[in-house]
């Protein structure tokens, strides 16, 4: 909450003293984020996108404080960049072979025994929050949290998985890197490769590189991957509560949701039919008399609830259970 106030109060500050103040505000944020820009052209455009950023935040969150939303926005790293750099740079996810899949599905699924509450984080099956970058690798960081829960239920340790080891390795399979992938043919790659390296073995890079898979390294495999009945969130539901984390895809167009800071997202408008980011669907719950889901995404812990977003369930918002995936080892 504390982010909400500080907002509240840069409205004011904003609205008062419009440019030395909003200087600052701008400046601050620079320093928070880490933000150089190579030059004033540069600097002049980031300034502009984070201005619209700023305007849509505190907008956003007024209406909020007036119940007219049951989230609130901040000015996350993503800040100073467009809602097109965004969709173009950070969602990378590929869905178009999607229909192949659908009879290859989750059967067990019986409504009256599930929990109503699940969050996998507490059990150990999630690793921590990374930052994909400007890489389009979303696919990657899905796929691997999905697999990353099920090797812990089969060894009892969590070890992270790397995504960079799909990003430079996977092309064959139909990936492209940090310009987009499958989560399927994240897991064909695995499968085919008969292993994934650790993250700690293999880092992260924010960038495409050369194979280095090392089978010292190893730290994870399946044998199959098993794809959910489109758009069926009972399904997702007993699939999260019987197996664990479930890869999923996601709308993530809005600029609501590239600044989402916290609470339960819920925006009708989010079209379903559009999925382009892949998260892992970690939990469920019921918040004041609201379904939703719990999931991770890759985008650092300075977005959402320290990495988390909730999503309103059982209206498939955003098209969350259009893709979703596990695998089996
Ligand atoms: C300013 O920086 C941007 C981004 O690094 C770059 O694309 C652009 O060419 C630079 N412009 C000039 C005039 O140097
Ligand atoms: C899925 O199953 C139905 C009925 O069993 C069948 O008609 C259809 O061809 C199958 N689709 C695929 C893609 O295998």
């Amino acid at each position: 909450m504390n982010i909400f106030f500080a907002v509240v109060f840069w409205a004011v500050l904003v609205l008062c003293h419009p440019s030395s103040d909003l200087n600052k505000v701008w400046g601050k944020w620079k320093i928070q984020h880490d933000k150089n820009y190579d030059n004033q052209t540069e600097a002049a455009f980031r300034r502009a996108a984070w201005e619209k950023s700023l305007h849509l935040v505190l907008r956003h969150n007024q209406e909020a404080s007036e119940g007219t939303h049951s989230f609130t926005l901040g000015l996350n790293h993503l800040a100073d960049m467009t809602t097109e750099e965004i969709n173009e740079k950070l969602n990378g996810l590929k869905v178009d072979e999607l229909f192949h899949f659908r009879n290859d599905t989750f059967k067990e699924v019986s409504g009256s025994s599930l929990p109503r509450q699940v969050d996998w984080r507490t059990s150990g099956l999630v690793s921590p929050v990374q930052d994909q970058g400007l890489c389009g690798s979303c696919w990657a960081f899905s796929s691997m949290g999905a697999l990353e829960g099920q090797m812990k239920k089969q060894t009892g340790v969590l070890v992270p998985l790397s995504p960079q080891n799909l990003v430079d390795c996977s092309t064959s399979d139909g990936n492209e890197g940090c310009r987009g992938g499958y989560i399927s043919k994240a897991f064909s790659y695995v499968i085919r490769n008969r292993g994934v390296d650790s993250e700690r073995s293999y880092p992260y890079e924010h960038q495409d590189g050369r194979c280095r898979y090392s089978v010292r390294g190893r730290a994870g495999a399946c044998s199959r991957f098993h794809i959910l009945p489109q758009g069926d969130e009972k399904a997702l539901q007993a699939a999260v509560a019987a197996v664990g984390p479930v890869a999923a895809a996601v709308n993530a167009m809005l600029p609501s949701f590239h600044l989402y800071r916290g609470g339960l997202y819920n925006v009708p408008s989010c079209n379903p039919m559009l999925i382009n980011h892949a998260v892992l669907v970690v939990g469920y719950g019921t918040d004041r008399g609201q379904d939703y889901w719990l999931v991770k995404n890759s985008w650092g812990t300075d977005w959402g609830e320290d990495g988390f977003i909730r999503l309103a369930r059982n209206k498939n918002l955003c098209g969350i259970a259009n893709l979703a995936i596990y695998p089996t080892l």
